[in-house]
């Protein structure tokens, strides 16, 4: 086991070691950077050194704490950059992009899609290649900007709540931080291990064929419709098969209108109140149909391809069982707002605690154990929070939608584009970066937006945006609207015309009145 705390490797030096340890199936000694020189105890081992126990570490090692990371990959960052948010943009991207070429083709000087299928192996395949280099930053940045200390290459057992043991050697801490993510659902029908069937981590592992002409999506929260709208983009028949109907993670119907609208226009299927029952092999073993339960009876779809997104498991086992740490009906551990397990010294972060499973949510927890840790008492709640997932658009809400606020408020106004009218499809607004050609050419496909107003207080209660580009506004409108933020404040602010939201121009338009009308 060498230690390479003395060692400064370059991104590209991390990168081709990655690569190497990723591609070899022997077990592999441990990347160990340890500071010998340091004689302190570890304050906390983090075990996991995804999105919640990377920055968590950090937090901690930035309030002059001493933290150990611990993980089993060879690259620090989690799921996130192997499986999860960084995959899924680029194919939201692909399926963007190929929203604009198909609706362009043989126009101005796109080229002819009519017909056309894009490999999706391909595209996986670049994924494959191009990941490493975040893996490789992010070792490169915790070592030598952020000064952690990391064991890396080989899991962690948990021997009490202050010792952990990686290969043969041991680690004692103050406390332990349990930051161990989540992992895919599999599916409990038979069959689910042929070949041809997949979640989003196997996907981007073990894909190594083209498939076919008709990809078949089992289940409709982000993930599944995320992936569908890509397999659909790539010019695959894409049948969607859910229990509930999709996008009910998006609280406005008017939202969820235009975006189904959307997507069946782009031929996607969608099969609602239905199971799959069965998946049936050949004789090598990989997927030729699937036999799904509709409500007017059983149905037959002949794929190779079959993708499921049927939620995320915790990865709480090790903890459960070593330490005997409270879990959840769903094996979620248990923590109070400090990030407290029901073990002293022992605190869980990110999608090991359960939903909402984001980003923020885990780098803010581990943020918060680091402080807890350190001595502060930091209670985190979660409370309101700005979301997003992305069809062939980028869909970004917070808030009420209109429906939910109108049974709490009796004066509720709507600004929204395009407007309700019977030109609406054809009015070019809202448009915005990346929107405007659609906006000169097929006006319909520019998005929506709405924004939801209390009357009475003018306080905004809840916004909502299709389109591309909106992300960051919403990140910072939403402590605002979390501190009251009013239709006279927000149009009172300076915008960078042509943006992607237009919320600044429709509260300039109407704050004028006192009684406010919507539009
Ligand atoms: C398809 C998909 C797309 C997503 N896209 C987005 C997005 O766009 N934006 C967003 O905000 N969120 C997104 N998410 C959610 C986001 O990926 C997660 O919330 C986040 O990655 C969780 O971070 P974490 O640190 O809790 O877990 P992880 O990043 O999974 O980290 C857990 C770490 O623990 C390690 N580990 C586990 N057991 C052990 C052990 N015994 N010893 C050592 N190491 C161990 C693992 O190797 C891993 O590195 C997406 C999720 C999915 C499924
Ligand atoms: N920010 C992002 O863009 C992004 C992207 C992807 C994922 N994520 C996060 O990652 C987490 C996981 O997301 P997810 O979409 O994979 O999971 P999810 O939100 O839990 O949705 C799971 C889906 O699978 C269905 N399902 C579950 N068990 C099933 C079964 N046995 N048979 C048929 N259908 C079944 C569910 O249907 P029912 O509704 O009927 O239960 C639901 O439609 C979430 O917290 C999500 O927010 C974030």
């Amino acid at each position: 086991m060498v230690n390479i705390n003395k060692m400064h490797w370059s991104a590209a030096h991390w990168a081709e070691e990655i690569e190497r340890r990723l591609s070899e199936t022997d077990r592999q000694a441990p990347i160990v950077n340890t500071d010998s020189q340091d004689t302190r105890d570890f304050d906390a081992i983090f075990i996991g050194g995804g999105a919640a126990g990377r920055f968590g570490a950090a937090y901690l090692r930035a309030m002059g704490g001493r933290p150990l990371i611990i993980d089993q990959w060879p690259f620090l960052g989690g799921s996130c950059p192997h499986h999860a948010c960084v995959p899924h943009h680029v194919f939201s991207d692909v399926a963007a992009q190929l929203l604009l070429e198909r609706t362009f083709s043989g126009k101005l000087w796109f080229q002819d899609m009519n017909n056309k299928t894009i490999s999706i192996l391909e595209i996986i395949e670049m994924f494959r290649r191009g990941r490493t280099g975040p893996h490789a930053f992010m070792n490169y940045q915790s070592k030598e900007q952020l000064d952690l200390e990391f064991v890396l290459g080989c899991p962690a057992t948990i021997v009490d709540a202050h010792t952990v043991t990686v290969d043969d050697r041991i680690y004692h801490a103050n406390n332990i931080v349990l930051a161990t993510g989540s992992r895919p659902k599999k599916s409990t029908v038979s069959n689910g291990n042929l070949k041809g069937v997949y979640d989003h981590v196997t996907l981007v592992d073990h894909l190594d064929y083209e498939p076919g002409s008709t990809a078949v999506v089992i289940g409709s929260g982000k993930t599944a419709i995320e992936y569908a709208c890509f397999f659909n983009a790539t010019g695959r028949r894409t049948i969607i098969v859910s229990r509930n109907p999709p996008l009910a993670n998006i609280p406005d119907g008017d939202t969820r209108l235009y975006l189904m609208t959307r997507m069946m226009e782009q031929g996607m299927e969608f099969l609602e109140a239905s199971e799959l029952l069965a998946i049936d092999g050949d004789p090598e073993d990989r997927v030729k149909s699937v036999r799904i339960l509709t409500p007017s009876g059983e149905i037959s779809i002949a794929t190779d391809f079959v993708f499921t997104a049927l939620g995320q498991r915790p990865n709480s086992e090790l903890a459960a069982h070593a330490l005997g740490v409270k879990v959840d009906a769903k094996g979620f551990v248990e923590i109070d707002s400090r990030m407290h397990t029901s073990i002293p010294h022992v605190y869980a972060v990110g999608d090991v605690v359960g939903r909402p499973m984001e980003m923020f949510k885990a780098r803010k927890g581990g943020m918060y154990a680091a402080r807890n840790i350190m001595g502060e008492e930091a209670h985190y709640h979660i409370g309101d929070y700005p979301d997003f997932m992305h069809t062939h658009y980028e869909v970004c809400w917070l808030g009420l939608g209109e429906e939910e606020a109108r049974k709490h408020y009796h004066n509720v106004v709507v600004l929204k584009l395009p407007p309700d009218n019977p030109d609406g499809e054809n009015v070019a607004l809202p448009a915005g970066d990346r929107m405007m050609l659609y906006a000169m050419m097929k006006p319909k496909l520019s998005g929506f937006q709405k924004l939801v107003i209390d009357g009475s207080s003018r306080r905004i209660i809840g916004a909502f945006h299709v389109g591309s580009g909106a992300k960051d506004g919403f990140q910072y409108l939403a402590p605002m609207v979390r501190r009251g933020l009013t239709v006279d404040e927000l149009g009172e602010m300076d915008e960078l015309f042509l943006n992607p939201s237009y919320f600044i121009q429709l509260c300039r338009l109407r704050a004028g009145s006192k009684n406010l009308r919507g539009m």
